[in-house]
């Protein structure tokens, strides 16, 4: 399963990138917004920044809401770099310029999505990923993952490429749970993907064994 870090904050990106097993990012305006990142201009030049951090995927999710604006918005994401993968929302005219990309070779990550049908829709038009909200659903008392196995079920019977991205995904045993249901990807903070380090019987077994070292040296 590929690991991608959900923020905006270059700082968590470095760190998740540091420890070594970073596959890449998503961000949204919301969290473009809460760094404050603001402005066409500063937000591609944080794209940039971004870019230069990781080695791997850079979702970039567009503003406009109709097609033509999505597709003007999403090219200039794509030529900036790459690693870009521009993101669209699971609204109609999302679709259209999610198969207007894919018919031109460029990967998209569509966005927003929360039922079944949706993400079959989005397979359709040729996303190279496709992001179910889990913890969104589990909000609403909803059972996000199930949603995964949905979806897993549906793009397992077609053999679709398209990859499920595990999105607002708030915590380690989300991260887990994705992981047994076969999720391609999984997007969540610094600290769903910190939370897998943690064992309290590493910490004391690590102690002991250092420990026990000392008496003998
Ligand atoms: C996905 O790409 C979104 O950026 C994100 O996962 C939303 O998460 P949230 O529901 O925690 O805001």
């Amino acid at each position: 399963m590929k690991f991608f870090i959900d923020t905006a904050n270059l700082g968590d990106i470095a760190e998740a990138q540091a420890l070594g097993v970073l596959d890449g990012v998503t961000t949204n305006p919301s969290l473009m917004a809460k760094e404050g990142i603001t402005g066409a201009e500063n937000i591609l030049a944080h794209y940039q920044k971004i870019c230069d951090l990781v080695d791997g995927d850079v979702s970039a999710e567009v503003i406009s809401t109709d097609f033509e604006g999505m597709v003007e918005e999403g090219e200039k994401l794509a030529a900036l770099h790459p690693q870009i993968v521009v993101k669209l929302p699971l609204i109609a005219d999302g679709i259209k310029a999610c198969k207007y990309f894919s018919d031109k070779g460029i990967r998209t990550n569509v966005t927003l999505v929360f039922s079944a049908g949706q993400a079959l829709l989005a397979a359709k038009a040729g996303a190279t990923y496709v992001s179910p909200f889990i913890g969104r659903l589990d909000d609403i008392s909803t059972d996000g993952l199930n949603l995964i196995a949905e979806i897993r079920q549906i793009y397992d019977n077609y053999a679709f490429d398209t990859q499920i991205l595990a999105a607002s995904v708030r915590h380690t045993m989300h991260v887990i749970d994705c992981a047994k249901l076969g999720s391609d990807v999984m997007t969540g903070p610094l600290s769903s993907i910190k939370g897998l380090l943690k064992h309290p019987l590493t910490d004391s077994g690590l102690a002991k064994f250092l420990e026990d070292y000392k008496k003998g040296n």
